[in-house]
C-alpha cells in the first residue's frame, strides 16, 4: 500500500425500515454485526478507518471495533455523518473511500478495483449495476413523467472513492445527498462508474437481511447448516413448596420438579440441542452437574450462556423447537409468553414451543414427571 487511504463508514442511521430495536449497523448477520463485517471487508485496503456511530452508541462501537478504528459521533443525516468523519481524516490521506455500513458484504476486491481507478487518475469512482427493471420518473400525483432509457441507468453502490480534496470541497455545502457522488457531481466533477457486485447489496429491509444471509450461506460448504437434538426429564417433587420452572416461565400454581438448577426441562433440552448442533458436547459437559456456579442457575441463564458459547465457536442459531411431554401444566395458554422468554434468552431467534401427553403411558403419562425434546438448527458463520 503506497498512498494513504482513509475509509469513512457512515453507520449513524437508526435503521428504521429494518425495524430492529438497535441501530442497523449493530444488527447481527450470521453471528457478526453488520459494522464488524463491513470493517473486516474493507480493512485490507485502509490506512485509516473512521466510523460514524449513532449518538449515544460511540462506546459500544469502540468496544466492538477495537482501537484500530476511530469512532466519531454521526449526524442527523447520512451527509452530516460523512462530514463529521471527514473532519478526522488524516492530513496525509490522498484518497478517501466512503462505504455504507449497510453494505456489509461488499468484497475487498470491489474496494481494490475502486482504488485502482483512483490511482490511474480518476478523481471520483463509484460501483454500479445495470438496472433490470424499467424505471419511471413520476410526479407527486403519481403520474409518470418519463421513462428514461434503461441502458443508461445504473444502481449505484459503495465503496465510493474520491480524491480527498474533491470530497472535502463537495462537503463544504450543507446540501443533502443520498450518496457522496451526488455531492461531487454537483461540483461538476466527472464521476467514473465501474462494475459493482450483487453481494454489495444494501441491507434496508428484513428481506435484504435474508438475502445477505443467503450470500453467506452460498459462500460456505454444505456443513454450514447443522442440526442438533436434546432431551431432558425430571420427576415432580414431593416437596409441595417447590415451584415449577418450565420453558423460561415460573408456574406459581404448579408443584415443581426435583433436579439440578431450576429443573426447566424445556430450556435444558434446548441447551443440549444447541450444543449438539454446534458439536460442543452437551449440557453436562458444559455446565457440569457438580459445578456450584450453575447450581442455582435458571434455565434462561443457561440458555443465554449457551448462546454465548455457541456464538463464540462461530455459529449463529437459525431456529429452535422444543416439545414438552407431560400431563401438566397446560402449555397452550402461556405458549406466547414461553416463546418470548426463550427467544429473548437466545438473542431473539425464532423458537417454537409445542406440548403433548403420552396417553397415560410411561412416567409422563402416569403424571410422575415432565420431559422435553428439542431440536436446533445452527449455521456456521460465514467469512
Ligand atoms: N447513516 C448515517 N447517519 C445518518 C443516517 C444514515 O451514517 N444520520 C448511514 C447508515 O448507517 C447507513 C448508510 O448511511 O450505513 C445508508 O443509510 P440507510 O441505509 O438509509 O440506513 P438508515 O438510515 O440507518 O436506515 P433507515 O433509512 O431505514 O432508517
Ligand atoms: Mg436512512
Amino acid at each position: 500500500m503506497s498512498e494513504f487511504i482513509a475509509v469513512i463508514i457512515p453507520a449513524g442511521g437508526s435503521g428504521e425500515r429494518l425495524g430492529a430495536d438497535i441501530p442497523k449497523a449493530l444488527v447481527q448477520l450470521a453471528g457478526k454485526s453488520l459494522i464488524e463485517r463491513c470493517v473486516n471487508g474493507i480493512a485490507p485496503v485502509a490506512s485509516q478507518i473512521l466510523v460514524a456511530a449513532p449518538a449515544g452508541y460511540e462506546e459500544q462501537f469502540r468496544e466492538l471495533l477495537g482501537s484500530e478504528v476511530t469512532v466519531v459521533t454521526g449526524g442527523d443525516s447520512r451527509s452530516a455523518s460523512v462530514k463529521a468523519a471527514l473532519a478526522h481524516v488524516d492530513p496525509s490521506a490522498r484518497f478517501v473511500l466512503v462505504h455504507d455500513a449497510a453494505r456489509a458484504l461488499a468484497s475487498t476486491d470491489l474496494a481494490e478495483r475502486v482504488i485502482e481507478e483512483l490511482r490511474s487518475g480518476q478523481s471520483a469512482v463509484i460501483p454500479g449495476l445495470a438496472v433490470v427493471d424499467t424505471i419511471k420518473s413520476v410526479d407527486r400525483d403519481g403520474y409518470v413523467v418519463s421513462t428514461p432509457d434503461r441502458s443508461q441507468l445504473r444502481a449505484v453502490q459503495t465503496p465510493q472513492g474520491f480524491d480527498v480534496e474533491v470530497l472535502r470541497a463537495a462537503h463544504e455545502s450543507d446540501e443533502q445527498y443520498t450518496d457522496d457522488a451526488g455531492a461531487v457531481e454537483a461540483q461538476g466533477v466527472r464521476v467514473k462508474i465501474i462494475d459493482g457486485e450483487a453481494r454489495a447489496l444494501k441491507v434496508t429491509t428484513p428481506q435484504d437481511l435474508e438475502s445477505a444471509h443467503r450470500y453467506l450461506l452460498g459462500d460456505s460448504d454444505r456443513t454450514a447448516l447443522r442440526v442438533g437434538i436434546g432431551t431432558d426429564a425430571h420427576a415432580f417433587s414431593k416437596d409441595p413448596d417447590r415451584v415449577l420452572a418450565l420453558a423460561g416461565l415460573i408456574w406459581p400454581d404448579q408443584v415443581g420438579v426435583d433436579g439440578h438448577s431450576d429443573g426447566d426441562v424445556a430450556a435444558h433440552a434446548i441447551c443440549d440441542a444447541l450444543f449438539s448442533a454446534a458439536g460442543l458436547g452437551d449440557l453436562g459437559s458444559n455446565f457440569g452437574t457438580s459445578d456450584p456456579q450453575y447450581a442455582g442457575a435458571s434455565g434462561l441463564q443457561l440458555l443465554h450462556e449457551t448462546l454465548t458459547r455457541v456464538t463464540a465457536a462461530g455459529f449463529s442459531i437459525n431456529n429452535v423447537g422444543v416439545q414438552i411431554v407431560g400431563n401438566r401444566p397446560k402449555i397452550g395458554p402461556r405458549r406466547g409468553e414461553a416463546i418470548a422468554a426463550l427467544s429473548s434468552a437466545l438473542g431473539g431467534v425464532p423458537v417454537s414451543v409445542t406440548a403433548t401427553t403420552t396417553d397415560g403411558l410411561g412416567f409422563t403419562g402416569e403424571g410422575r414427571g415432565i420431559s422435553a425434546i428439542a431440536t436446533a438448527l445452527v449455521l456456521r458463520a460465514g467469512k
